[in-house]
């Protein structure tokens, strides 16, 4: 059996991607399996400003034994609590403030965690009933979660002595992130770091890689390896042949442009949220750090081009096009056919790409390793392993893919081509059955009845990702109500009249956080140690 052990694994790329699978395998196989990455200095990785969601700690950094504290310090991070959609409803050009339509503020937030349930039904059931019913007027966030007030106010997700009080994730370089795991990695799990330009890839007779060339004459030899090598997608695409599928019938953002802006945090504070503010053409993310935010237009080359998205970008943060350096990135919408093909597994952006509007880019990494530790192969690379493995990535993607696209989809604005375009694009069979559910008062998708054991079970998150909150937050946020109240509620006057309760419930837990909890910056300076 020993025999047939991997016992060689190496990585192209130190990206994120490549740094995650690196430490992740390195923890879950120990030493005795050699891990090398062969990295090229010279060819740059993608990293901006990044945002990302609330199982990066549960399912990446407490796996590899890394606490919170640790990892944020080194990583100049940030708390996220929510994404803030700005002017989705509304026409009009890119601007970072809201819009008032008829007296309403144009944002709303998606916010982590799950709704309470009340007689078995999540609390977006009753808010859907008061609303159609004209009982109340409150927008779905502020009326169903406790984070809104604290989220205006900018406040932090800990308590003074660093209790959590909501759920959260992080903001932070990416840059930063590679390197630390890079440490990690190296210092203490023993994987080889290996610096040089991969030229070509050595193939045997079945068409498995047996070995990486360098340009320098060094040769990598495995038994198995990852593909991590960003965009280029060097040995997945390029060596193992293996088609990508493009998606750009779904999603039409295929370009950003990028940079930091520098921020008075004295002045304003710093946001505990990601905004995503919709524009002409696409929508522009504001990622807050301390003293600057990291941001970005994502748009369709289709609906703008380069030189006005740039424009659109400088007048939107008031920058001197000619003084400020933007970053511009062309990317692909889509996934492999399979992620896995014989001895090779795509991870990471040479695997798939969707836009960064919930975060997921870094999660997607993750979540594929995670997966392929669960169906790790022997030297048999029976198929049977390769074959569940594609599914779970592949299911992971595609839901998510639909999930974006119906942000766009859902979204009422049809003021300029781009938005207009969103509307005659086709959706997947899925999704339509999720929209058509939720306009039938349905929940959407499960409704985990428990937020801590969703988010410390990664099995249960993984499989049922997007949950009815999820789904509830974005359509609700973009205007589209459902048709009518769960025509079961009719039958429940008890459970409708004592849901008073939970609604002054998730009041009462506004106020007494929003007094609580010290501002974001003052607890981000505090852990950060700066003044
Ligand atoms: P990346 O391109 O970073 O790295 C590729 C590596 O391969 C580099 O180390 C390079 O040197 C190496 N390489 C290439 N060719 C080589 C060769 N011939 N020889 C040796 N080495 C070679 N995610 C998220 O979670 N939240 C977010 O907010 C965002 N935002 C975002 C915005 C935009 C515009 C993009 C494009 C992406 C995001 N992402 C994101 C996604 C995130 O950036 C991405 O998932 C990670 O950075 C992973 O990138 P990779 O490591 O796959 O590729």
């Amino acid at each position: 059996m020993d025999d047939q052990k991997i016992k060689d694994i190496v990585i192209l790329g130190g990206g994120t991607a490549g740094w995650i699978t690196a430490a992740y395998l390195g923890k879950a196989l120990g030493p005795s399996t050699r891990i090398v990455l062969l990295e090229a200095p010279e060819v740059p990785k993608i990293g901006v400003g990044e945002a990302t969601i609330p199982n990066l700690q549960t399912a990446l950094f407490d796996f590899l034994g890394v606490p919170e504290e640790e990892w944020m310090r080194e990583c100049n991070a940030s708390f996220k609590m929510a994404v803030r959609f700005v002017n989705w409803r509304t026409p009009g050009p890119g601007v970072p403030q809201p819009r008032y339509d008829n007296g309403e503020s144009d944002h709303f937030y998606h916010i982590f965690g799950q709704l309470p349930l009340h007689d078995d039904l999540p609390l977006s059931h009753y808010w859907t009933q008061r609303r159609l019913t004209g009982q109340s007027k409150e927008p779905f966030d502020y009326a169903c979660y406790k984070e809104p007030p604290i989220l205006d106010a900018k406040l932090a997700p800990r308590w003074p002595d660093g209790r959590r009080a909501t759920n959260y994730a992080w903001h932070f370089d990416a840059h930063l992130v590679a390197d630390y795991l890079r440490r990690f990695a190296t210092e203490r799990l023993h994987v080889q770091h290996v610096q040089g330009l991969m030229q070509e890839p050595v193939l045997d007779e079945r068409g498995f890689i047996t070995a990486l060339k360098t340009k320098d004459g060094r040769l990598l030899t495995g038994d198995l390896f990852i593909d991590c090598s960003g965009f280029r997608s060097l040995l997945i695409n390029k060596a193992m042949e293996e088609p990508f599928v493009d998606m750009s019938d779904h999603l039409l953002c295929d370009s950003a442009v990028a940079t930091s802006v520098p921020h008075d945090d004295d002045a304003h504070g710093v946001e505990p949220y990601t905004s995503a503010i919709a524009m002409k053409a696409g929508w522009t993310w504001k990622i807050p750090m301390l003293t600057r935010f990291g941001s970005g237009y994502v748009y369709s080359s289709k609906f703008a081009g380069e030189d006005e998205a740039a424009a659109d970008f400088c007048r939107l943060w008031d920058l001197d096009r000619d003084k400020v350096q933007l970053n511009s990135i062309r990317f692909r919408v889509g996934r492999n056919r399979r992620a896995w093909v014989k001895n090779c597994v795509g991870i990471g952006l040479a695997s798939c790409f969707v836009e960064p509007l919930e975060s997921t880019g870094i999660y997607f990494s993750y979540a594929a390793v995670y997966q392929l530790v669960k169906h790790f192969p022997d030297k048999n690379f029976d198929q049977v392993l390769l074959d569940r493995f594609n599914h779970e990535v592949e299911t992971m993607f595609d839901d998510t893919r639909d999930f974006i696209q119906a942000h766009y989809y859902v979204s009422p604005r049809t003021d300029t081509p781009f938005w207009k375009a969103n509307k005659e694009l086709s959706l997947a069979d899925g999704i339509l059955e999720k929209i058509a559910m939720y306009r039938a008062g349905l929940p959407v998708g499960v409704a985990p009845s428990d937020a801590q054991g969703y988010y410390h079970n990664f099995e249960e998150e993984f499989r049922n990702f997007w949950t009815n909150s999820n789904y509830y937050c974005i359509f609700a946020g973009l205007g589209l109500l459902p048709d009518r109240p769960l025509p079961m509620l009719a039958h429940r006057q008890q459970a409708l009249q004592d849901v008073d309760k939970v609604f002054a419930e998730v009041q009462r837990e506004q106020q007494e956080l929003t007094k609580g909890l010290p501002t974001n910056v003052d607890y981000l300076r505090l852990l950060h140690g700066r003044k």
